[in-house]
């Protein structure tokens, strides 16, 4: 087995932090997308910045998998993973438009996206295909209920914006169940069932794999 443990926090310096967090921050123009309240579609816009962050750390995770996954299942899910990377490159690109075209600046470096981020990096290293699924089914899951989140909260204030993370919504659940397909016994139990760490979901896929072999 050579899942890894979950990656350290950093330990705190002693040196005095500044108050404001270096590096980029988003921009607001002077604009929004017509019919839209300058404010409303800036505030959604802004929203959209953690859906960028959370897409740019997807397609990279899944690239890291991509290259690390060993074991008599390796090529099957080396390459289910590289048109998933793609097309997760491509929804970046369309929320970081969108952000531009709502009148906000995206931001798109990986110091921002650390920085903002609320979720620890993936830990697992070289390993079987049950464990890089089992971990991706839950990377997945964070992403996919975020996305839904701002779906609901996108409604009232823009249906564009709205209808573009429906369509991303689409494609990344049908992502997720090729993920899932590999973590399905014969009684159609998923081996993640009930995990909400990525070490736990990791230590369940290993069970049940070792079940099914
Ligand atoms: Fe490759």
């Amino acid at each position: 087995m050579a899942t890894s443990k979950p990656a350290k926090k950093p330990t705190k310096s002693t040196a005095k932090k500044p108050t404001t967090p270096a590096g980029p921050r988003n921009e607001k123009l002077s604009y929004t997308v017509p019919g839209v309240p300058v404010k409303d579609g800036q505030a959604l816009a802004q929203k959209l910045q953690m859906r960028l962050h959370a897409l740019n750390d997807l397609h990279l995770t899944l690239k890291h998998a991509h290259w690390n996954v060993v074991g008599p299942k390796f090529i099957g899910v080396h390459e289910m993973l590289d048109p998933q990377v793609e097309a997760v490159r491509a929804m970046v690109d369309v929320i970081a438009e969108r952000m531009r075209t709502m009148g906000v600046a995206p931001v798109g470096t990986p110091g921002a996206l650390v920085q903002a981020r609320s979720w620890e990096d993936y830990p697992v290293m070289t390993a079987q295909a049950a464990e890089h699924l089992a971990a991706l089914d839950l990377v997945y899951s964070g992403v996919i209920e975020d996305h839904r989140s701002l779906v609901d909260e996108s409604e009232q204030v823009d249906p564009i914006t709205q209808d573009i993370l429906i369509g991303q919504v689409t494609e990344l659940e049908k992502f997720q169940w090729f993920v899932r397909s590999h973590l399905i016994d014969d009684s159609g139990k998923l081996a993640t069932d009930g995990a909400t760490t990525i070490d736990q979901a990791v230590k369940q896929g290993i069970a049940a794999d070792r079940s099914v072999d």
